[in-house]
C-alpha cells in the first residue's frame, strides 16, 4: 500500500501524544486518588450554576446547537460592553487559533511568538505552511522583551502572538511595553492576544486585549471557559476583534462548531461571579503554600500570574515525572518546552498541593 504523499508543511508537526486518563493510571499502577495537576484546569471544578444548566439542557441534545451562539454572544457582548459582531465562539480557544491561521496564513508567511510558549501557535502556523519565528523570553525570570519582538518583524510577518499570562512560565507582558508595540503595528499585521488566564491576573499594569480592540487596533483577544470557568471538558472559548476580522474568521468556521451543552454551561457560568472570586482565592492561597513548600526544598518557582507555576527542580524532569506518577501525582514535564529540568504544575486544592510537595520531596531525595 502506498499512501498519498503527506503535505510538506506537515512534516514539521509531530502527532500529539495524549496523556493517560487518571482512571487508567490508577488501574495500571494499582493506585487510588491519583491527582492530575498537569493541564491548568480549575481545581474547584465548574460553577454549580453551569452544572444545573447542563442538567436542564440535557433533554435537548437531539437537536443541533445554535450555530450563531445567539444568547451567549449577547451575554458576552453585554458583559464586555461591545457589539455582538465583534465576538466569535470556538470549540475551545484552540479552534480560534486555527481559524486565525486558516484565514490569514499563506505558505511562507511568518508569525512571531515568544519561547517558551503555548504549542498551538507553532502547530496552527505549520498547518498552513507558515513559519513561526521565536523570540526568547528574557532572563532567568522569563520576562517579555517587547523590543526584541518589534525587531523580529519582517515584511513577511502577518501575526504576532502575545500569550499573557504565558504558558508555561506564568509571566506577563506589561501594558506600557505592549502599548508601544500595538500602537506601531505595521499595516497587515494582526496581534493575537491570548488571554486564557487573564481572569487570574491581579497586576494593575496588565494589558487587556479587549481594550485594544475597543480602541480600534488590529488585535484579537482570545479568552476561554476552560480555565477559571472550569469547563475544559466542554471545549468553548471566545475571541473579540473588529467586525471585519470576525467576518474573516467566520469564513472558515463550521456551522455548528460549538456544541449546545457548552453554550448552555458557559452562559450560566458567566453569571456566577462568586465562583470566579473563589477560584482566584484558591490559586492565591495555593501560590503561598507552594512557594513556602518549595523554598523548604531549596527551590524557587518563576513568579506567575496564572493558576500554574514553572519551576526548575534541578533534576531530569522526565525521571521526576515517572517517580511522581508512581506516587499518584501527574505534572507536566518541561522538556516539551525546551527546559528539561523544569516542571509545570497547576495549583490544586490545599490537600492536592500538600500531596504534591510531599511527593516532590521524596522524589528529589530518591533522584539526587
Ligand atoms: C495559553 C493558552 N491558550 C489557549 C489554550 C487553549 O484553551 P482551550 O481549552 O480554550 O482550547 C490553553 C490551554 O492550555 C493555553 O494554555
Amino acid at each position: 500500500m502506498k499512501r498519498p504523499e503527506l503535505r510538506a508543511c506537515l512534516k514539521n508537526i509531530k502527532p500529539y501524544v495524549p496523556g493517560k486518563p487518571v482512571g487508567e493510571v490508577e488501574r495500571e499502577l494499582g493506585l487510588k486518588d491519583v491527582i492530575k495537576i498537569a493541564s491548568n484546569e480549575n481545581a474547584l471544578g465548574p460553577s454549580p450554576l453551569a452544572v444545573e444548566a447542563m442538567k436542564r439542557n440535557s433533554t435537548e441534545m437531539h437537536t443541533y446547537p445554535d450555530g450563531n451562539c445567539f444568547y451567549l454572544k449577547q451575554a458576552l457582548a453585554a458583559d464586555l460592553q461591545i457589539k455582538t459582531d465583534k465576538v466569535i465562539l470556538g470549540n475551545g480557544s484552540d479552534e480560534l487559533l486555527m481559524f486565525i491561521t486558516m484565514a490569514y496564513i499563506n505558505p511562507g508567511d511568518e508569525a512571531i511568538m515568544v519561547s517558551p510558549s503555548f504549542s498551538e501557535y507553532d502547530f496552527s502556523m505549520y498547518l498552513m505552511g507558515g513559519t513561526p519565528k521565536h523570540v526568547p523570553l528574557a532572563g532567568d525570570d522569563f520576562q517579555y522583551d517587547v523590543n526584541a519582538i518589534r525587531e523580529a518583524i519582517t515584511a513577511k510577518t502577518k501575526i504576532i502572538y502575545i500569550c499573557s499570562p504565558n504558558n508555561p512560565t506564568g509571566t506577563i507582558v506589561h501594558k506600557k511595553d505592549l502599548d508601544q508595540l500595538v500602537k506601531n503595528l505595521p499595516d497587515g499585521v494582526l496581534l493575537v492576544m491570548d488571554q486564557a488566564y487573564h481572569e487570574y491576573v491581579e497586576e494593575p499594569d496588565h494589558p487587556c486585549g479587549i481594550d485594544y480592540v475597543k480602541e480600534g487596533y488590529p488585535v484579537i483577544a482570545l479568552r476561554t471557559f476552560s480555565k477559571i470557568y472550569g469547563l475544559a471538558g466542554l471545549r468553548i472559548g471566545y475571541g473579540v476583534a473588529a467586525s471585519g476580522i470576525i467576518e474573516d474568521l467566520n469564513r472558515v468556521r463550521e456551522p455548528f462548531n460549538v456544541n449546545a451543552m457548552a453554550q448552555a454551561a458557559a452562559l450560566a457560568a458567566l453569571e456566577d461571579k462568586e465562583h470566579l472570586v473563589r477560584s482566584c482565592e484558591l490559586v492565591n492561597e495555593g501560590r503561598k503554600q507552594i512557594t513556602t513548600g518549595l523554598a523548604e526544598l531549596g527551590l524557587k518557582p518563576i513568579r506567575d500570574h496564572a493558576n500554574f507555576f514553572f519551576v526548575d527542580i534541578k533534576v531530569d524532569s522526565k525521571q521526576a515525572f515517572q517517580a511522581l506518577l508512581k506516587k499518584g501525582v501527574i505534572v507536566r514535564t518541561g522538556d516539551i518546552f525546551g527546559y528539561p529540568t523544569y516542571i509545570r504544575v497547576t495549583y490544586g486544592t490545599r490537600e492536592q498541593n500538600e500531596r504534591f510537595l510531599k511527593a516532590l520531596k521524596e522524589v528529589l531525595s530518591e533522584l539526587s
